[in-house]
């Protein structure tokens, strides 16, 4: 079984197949004119909607085919139904009966059920004339009018938007009345079935993302003219161009387009999420631009009770232990409101203690608890919070720890498991009850070494949505398609390669450039004209995920002192990432290697500011705060003119906008890890800080740190970063620099960037400058004081070898 990542939505739609009827389509129903059966259509007079009768069919790759029929709205000219709007979702016209769409007697717009006659769905207004017409129009609205006088509306789909915002369609809230039109989300992907989640603005005009009508988990903040404060990102989706309208008697949202032909989807998707997409004819398919939240896991209830949300695993949701998914077949088809049920019924008596039946709990870490806790006041221990936790049959979980002790009742939703390195110091632990013989079983299996698998799920297709997501909810957008760059006029350029073209631009993988941990650099060449650089990763989970971080990070980020991500290709479990080539390689060449032309001073002080430049982009001025974790001269590359490029985000974490995220495993490279890896403690941007301090002594240097010859009298006091601390204190700052540039220095430059070295390698992350206060160092505007020396260093009396010293195990 493999359940299907959120992206599947799209994938899914791929699989909606209908073939386009060519009879003479009209734009109007009319009390001569039905729509009956599957196959007949209105299109709107410009030949741009389609109205009609709809159902998923699956092809074969799905078990799933609906036998309920919808009255659809869809872009006709697209290969593929997409439904846009849907108007019996509640109420679908169910095989084998045949649906029709009619003016009843009343006036009304209709749908029969066409062999019985009865009324399925109906428009349920008065209407005024006796001569009614239902139209489709230009911008997709059906509309029902009197054919005599078309200015005579008696009702108009606008009014009652699914899941989906028409350009000019709005979503909307009446101040005085009340009225909320909202767009609610698909209960799956196969029915227009409405589901849980709804996007809608409240009275003050902020817009929210809403589970039940009563949760709201996402919010847009509020209109600053251009977009909202939450949502920045909305402003650079280049194709809508949103309006919004907030005063005394009401609230909306339209858009309009600026390229005409553009064909775009705007709206809230079946896992919660507020979407923007547009078609690409290229690529045949939607490409979602926007989603909102991004994060699966930020949905509330996204996998429903009993279940435990990680947006680092494939699928995201699992069920927790000792449960199992109530409908699998609802799962995948991504409805999981269900969520997951128990194996064994709680046995709920708590006298059984003694006999050994009584429930158990058992421990989750690391995880965010449930919504809904009840704190209990007069308990002192954890075994009494249990006990309080036993003495009741609808307690399901508790959790004891600082705050005191908690308990939750029924189901329990939004269990989170702490994903990948990150932490906001909220991570809790949770007991949760389950049947005697559920903990009995999972300790017999962990006794045996059975191991209990995670599926991976069909990753491949998921990945490269998942890529579009990531690359389309930047600013500057940039289209791609399967080995066909797109308007590269609009200076766009992330290309979906295929395996074979790559296989060809790189002669096969033959001219290999470097490699590491990852898999391996190889050189190539695109249309006999643009070098490339790619980087091919293994194929283990680990690849995978640097793959994903890599594209997660470098994807959305666009600066000179940063590579540039050309492309990527994902076939099975062939991952490769494509680069602008650096033709002056990497940084550590220049440094280290004996045969090597020797940086001027100029050029290696060029090179500082321009990593400082790189890094202060990465950790402030792109939306998301992005830690490299792993600068180092290897992973700062060097142009034609030797600007450097940032590269290798394989280690890159994007940490939330809010910055109260921060790491906990380490990674990184030893000899440039800050000591708050190895201490525990919270990891900030500021280890990147501490590695550019580190890579500043080298670049001074032209020496590794860690290199023998600086502990030739076998003493740390030789230490490099050590010996600038102290001689810039004694001001003797000359000796210091490499001396393959015999003594063609500026003292000044000199002395400014021993100084910034030796702030960023302060122990306590507090002390040490952010990465735009180094640019500003380096650009004179902040004025440097002596450093201290680090108390690390001067700690260590000799006989250390400081690679020894930061030597952790990194696994
Ligand atoms: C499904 O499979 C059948 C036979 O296996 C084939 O004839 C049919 O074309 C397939 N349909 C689709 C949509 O792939
Ligand atoms: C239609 O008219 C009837 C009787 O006049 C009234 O009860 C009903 O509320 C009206 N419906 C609407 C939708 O206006
Ligand atoms: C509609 O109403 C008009 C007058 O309002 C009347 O002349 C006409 O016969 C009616 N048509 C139908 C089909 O009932
Ligand atoms: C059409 O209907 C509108 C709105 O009810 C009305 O103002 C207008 O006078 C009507 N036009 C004609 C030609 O009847
Ligand atoms: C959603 O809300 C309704 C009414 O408040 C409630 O009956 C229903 O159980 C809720 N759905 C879920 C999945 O909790
Ligand atoms: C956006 O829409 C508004 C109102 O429709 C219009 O005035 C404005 O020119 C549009 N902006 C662009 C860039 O097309
Ligand atoms: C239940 O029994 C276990 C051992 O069987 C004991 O450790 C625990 O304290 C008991 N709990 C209560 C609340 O009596
Ligand atoms: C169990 O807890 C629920 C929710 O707090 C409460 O409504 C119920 O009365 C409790 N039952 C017992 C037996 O205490």
């Amino acid at each position: 079984m493999s359940l299907l990542l959120g992206f599947l939505l799209l994938l899914l739609m791929l699989s909606l197949h209908y073939s386009p009827t060519s009879s003479a389509a009209t734009d109007t129903v009319s009390p001569g004119h039905a729509l009956a059966g599957m196959s007949d259509r209105l299109v709107s007079n410009n030949g741009k909607f389609a109205l009609g009768f709809f159902k998923t069919v699956s092809d074969n790759s799905s078990s799933y085919t609906s036998r309920n029929s919808y009255l659809c709205i869809w872009y006709n000219k697209l290969p593929m139904v997409t439904p846009l709007w849907s108007a019996n979702g509640e109420s679908p016209v169910v095989d084998p009966a045949s649906p029709e769409l009619t003016i009843s007697g009343d006036g009304n717009m209709v749908i029969l059920d066409h062999v019985t006659k009865s009324i399925v769905w109906s428009t349920g207004v008065n209407a005024t004339t006796n001569d009614t017409i239902a139209v489709l129009l230009n911008d997709g609205n059906l509309v029902l009018q009197s054919s005599s006088n078309s200015s005579m509306v008696f009702w108009q789909s606008f009014d009652y938007p699914t899941d989906s915002l028409f350009i000019g369609g709005k979503i909307y809230r009446n101040k005085v009345t009340g009225l909320n039109r909202r767009l609610v989300s698909r209960k799956n992907t196969i029915d227009q079935t409405p589901g849980l989640y709804s996007l809608e603005f409240d009275i003050s005009g902020v817009g929210h993302l809403v589970w039940n009508s009563t949760v709201i988990y996402w919010s847009t903040g509020d209109w600053d003219g251009k977009f909202f404060s939450l949502a920045p990102e909305m402003i650079g989706a280049t194709i809508p161009n949103f309006t919004f309208v907030n005063n005394d008697k009401e609230v909306y949202l339209t858009y309009t387009i600026t390229k005409e032909t553009a064909i775009t989807r705007a709206g809230i998707d079946v896992n919660g999420r507020g979407i923007i997409g547009v078609w690409y004819d290229n690529l045949q398919n939607w490409l979602i631009n926007y989603r909102m939240p991004i994060l699966h896991c930020d949905v509330y209830a996204v996998c429903g009770p009993f279940t435990v949300c990680n947006d680092d695993n494939n699928p995201f949701c699992e069920c927790m232990k000792g449960f199992s998914i109530k409908s699998p077949k609802d799962w995948d088809i991504e409805d999981r409101t269900g969520g997951c049920m128990r194996n064994s019924p709680l046995n709920c008596d708590f006298t059984m203690n003694k006999t050994g039946l009584a429930d158990r709990f058992y421990h989750m870490q690391s995880i965010t608890l449930p919504h809904n806790g009840m704190n209990v006041q007069t308990v002192a221990s954890q075994d009494e919070c249990s006990e309080v936790c036993l003495r009741n049959c609808s307690c399901t979980a508790y959790s004891y720890g600082k705050s005191g002790c908690s308990v939750w009742h029924y189901d329990l939703y939004n269990v989170r498991q702490q994903s990948d390195g990150v932490a906001d110091g909220n991570w809790k632990s949770l007991h949760i009850r389950v049947a005697a013989n559920e903990m009995q079983t999972t300790e017999r299996k962990r006794k045996s070494g059975a191991i209990i698998g995670v599926g991976t799920g069909a990753g491949i297709g998921a990945l490269i949505l998942m890529i579009i997501l990531i690359v389309f909810w930047r600013r500057r957008q940039k289209w791609f398609a399967c080995g066909v760059e797109i308007n590269a006029q609009e200076g766009i350029g992330v290309t979906a390669f295929r395996y074979i073209d790559l296989q060809r631009a790189t002669k096969n993988f033959s001219e290999r450039l470097g490699g590491g941990s990852f898999g391996s650099v190889f050189k190539g060449c695109l249309n006999d004209s643009i070098i490339i650089a790619v980087k091919r990763l293994d194929g283990t989970r680990q690849g995978e995920k640097q793959f994903r971080a890599e594209v997660n990070s470098i994807g959305i980020i666009q600066h000179i002192n940063l590579v540039k991500l050309i492309g990527f290709c994902c076939e099975d479990d062939k991952k490769l990432l494509v680069y602008e080539y650096m033709p002056n390689r990497s940084l550590d060449v220049h440094l280290f290697k004996d045969n090597a032309k020797v940086l001027d001073w100029n050029v290696r002080y060029q090179i500082a500011i321009g990593v400082a430049r790189g890094l202060a982009y990465l950790h402030s001025s792109c939306r998301d705060c992005i830690i490299h974790c792993d600068i180092k001269p290897e992973n700062i590359l060097l142009d034609a003119s030797f600007v450097p490029k940032i590269a290798d985000f394989g280690m890159a974490k994007v940490l939330g906008r809010e910055f109260s995220h921060a790491l906990t495993t380490v990674r990184g490279t030893i000899g440039y890890l800050a000591p708050e890896w190895i201490s525990g403690t919270v990891v900030t941007s500021k280890v990147d800080v501490y590695s550019y301090g580190m890579v500043l002594f080298e670049i001074i240097s032209g020496r590794r740190n860690s290199s023998e010859v600086h502990f030739e009298d076998g003493g740390y006091s030789a230490y490099f970063p050590m010996q600038v601390a102290r001689q810039l204190i004694d001001g003797a700052i000359r000796n210091l620099v490499d001396a393959k540039l015999h003594g063609d220095v500026n003292l000044e430059e000199v002395e400014r960037i021993c100084k910034i070295a030796c702030w960023c390698i302060q122990d306590s992350e507090v002390d040490r400058p952010t990465m735009c206060e180094v640019v500003q160092f380096f650009e004179g505007i902040l004025e440097l004081k002596i450093p201290p020396l680090p108390r690390l260093l001067n700690n260590i009396t000799g006989g250390s070898h400081p690679t020894s010293l930061l030597s952790i195990d990194l696994q």
